[in-house]
Formats: C-alpha cells, sequence, structure tokens
C-alpha cells in the first residue's frame, strides 16, 4: 500500500535562510504521525508546503498516489489537504457556525448542505452549543477546536494540525487527543505539529523530529525521545545521553 502523503527532496529558502533542507518523509494511511522539533526547526513551514501555501524552491510533494508539487492551496485542499494554522485564522467577526461553513462550502456547493455539514461537524468537536456564538467569543481552546472543525468540514482525508494542543490546560488538552482519536477513527490521516511531548508522544504511531531545517530522527515515540540526538537538540549537549 502506497503512502497517503510523500515529501520528496523538498527545499525550503528564504533568501538565505534554509528552512527546509532535503526533507523526505511519508504518512501512511490511517495513521498518526507526530512532527516535532525545536522552535524555527521548520515545521510550519513543512506544512505549508504540503499545504500549497507555498511552492517548494526544490523537491515534490505526492498526496494520494499524485504529484501535487505545483498544485495551488485550493486544489489540495478539494483533493483532501485539510490543515489548522498555527496561528489561529477564525474569521472572528463571524458566527462559529458561519467559520465552519466556509469550510463546508469546499465541497457542498448548495448552502442549505453546506450548513447541515457544519452543524455535524459542530457535534462531532463538541462545539455544537456554540454554533451561533461569535467566534471571537470563544476562550482559547474553543479557537483550537473551531480550527479543527473548519478544517473537518473540509471532508479531508490528511488533517494537518499545527500546534492545536499548544497552550491549553491538561484537561483541555486531554479533550484535544481524544477529539484527534475520534478523528482518526472516521478514516482521517493525521500530521501533527506539537510541542508538548507528553501529550503527543502517547498519541502518535510515530514521529519525526526536524531540526535546523532537516529530518533529524524518525521512528516510535519510545525510540524517538530515547534517541541522543533528540535529546541534544531539545536539551542542548550538556543533557546528552553519555555526554
Ligand atoms: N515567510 C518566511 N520568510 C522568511 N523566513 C521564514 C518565513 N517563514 C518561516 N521563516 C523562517 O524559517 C525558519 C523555520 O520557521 P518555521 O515557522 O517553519 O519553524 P517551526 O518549526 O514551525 O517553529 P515554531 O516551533 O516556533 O513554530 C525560521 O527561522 C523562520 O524564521
Ligand atoms: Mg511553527
Amino acid at each position: 500500500m502506497t503512502a497517503l502523503l510523500e515529501t520528496r527532496g523538498v527545499w525550503q529558502r528564504f533568501g538565505g535562510l534554509i528552512a527546509n533542507s532535503d526533507v523526505s518523509i511519508s504518512v501512511g494511511r490511517g495513521e498518526i504521525v507526530g512532527l516535532i522539533g525545536p522552535n524555527g526547526a521548520g515545521k510550519s513551514t513543512l506544512f505549508n508546503l504540503i499545504a500549497g501555501v507555498l511552492p517548494p524552491t526544490q523537491g515534490s510533494i505526492i498526496f494520494d498516489g499524485e504529484d501535487v508539487t505545483n498544485l495551488p492551496a485550493a486544489a489540495r485542499c478539494q483533493r483532501g489537504i485539510g490543515r489548522t494554522f498555527q496561528v489561529v485564522k477564525s474569521f472572528e467577526t463571524m458566527t462559529v457556525i458561519d467559520n465552519v461553513i466556509v469550510g463546508a462550502l469546499v465541497r457542498n456547493t448548495v448552502m442549505r448542505e453546506a450548513r447541515r455539514k457544519a452543524h455535524e461537524v459542530l457535534e462531532f468537536t463538541g462545539l455544537a452549543a456554540r454554533a451561533d456564538v461569535l467566534a471571537s467569543d470563544l476562550v482559547p481552546a474553543e479557537k483550537r477546536r473551531l480550527e479543527v472543525a473548519r478544517a473537518l468540514a473540509t471532508e479531508p482525508k490528511l488533517l494537518l494540525l499545527d500546534e492545536v494542543l499548544t497552550g491549553l490546560t491538561p484537561t483541555e488538552a486531554q479533550t484535544g487527543v481524544a477529539l484527534v482519536r475520534k478523528v482518526r477513527e472516521t478514516g482521517v490521516t493525521v500530521l501533527m505539529v506539537e510541542h508538548v511531548m507528553e501529550i503527543v508522544m502517547p498519541l502518535v504511531d510515530r514521529a519525526i523530529v526536524l531540526d535546523l531545517g532537516k529530518v533529524l530522527a524518525e521512528g516510535k515515540p519510545s525510540d524517538v525521545v530515547r534517541d541522543p540526538n533528540v535529546i541534544k537538540a531539545y536539551l542542548g549537549d550538556r543533557h546528552a545521553v553519555g555526554a
């Protein structure tokens, strides 16, 4: 069975800065994969390249058996790449339901159908009771969930989550973890960026570590957290095993 997503030798340069350097990763159908790494490692940049916000400087992106490298973001969304943004991008002056309808319109051109889909997603994400409030009135944890809801309303095959559990209380984070598991149970593949190891490691099937734009390590979460190179990247030389 082929992977749902593959990046092949992907580079992204911003002037002299190399944000992604020869990144080749793959995500299998039905997997939850964690993309981790220190600040500035290039995680959000890689998400942008996968979602089509930016074309890579070099390399290719294969999604669901198709080379999508030259497709714009909207076309990739149509093919089933849904994403959230690290900086919450809800339409603050719109209601929660209308925010989700924006996502649902990707696949439903009839408004009534889009509204029905949006309601279904609000139920699924636990936001149904907040459907008619303004997005600006949501608490931070609900705003993150709204981001997930809007992405789910596009009916993705692959959901890219950029730090949706960051900055939440432990209880809110566990609610988020349960939601990610529930999303996967519906057959959606998940690639997620997350900083808090205690939250992300028990959740993911596999972890990929980026550091300085490169893939530093990849494997089972329990192996990755013990990898001396990973410990060094996160904590500095002092903490490296054997140092
Ligand atoms: N549009 C841009 N123009 C110039 N430099 C950029 C741009 N986007 C990202 N960078 C730089 O690329 C590097 C990687 O940034 P990126 O946001 O991908 O990291 P990240 O791993 O998501 O970090 P964080 O954990 O802080 O979110 C950083 O040095 C950043 O400043
Ligand atoms: Mg980021």
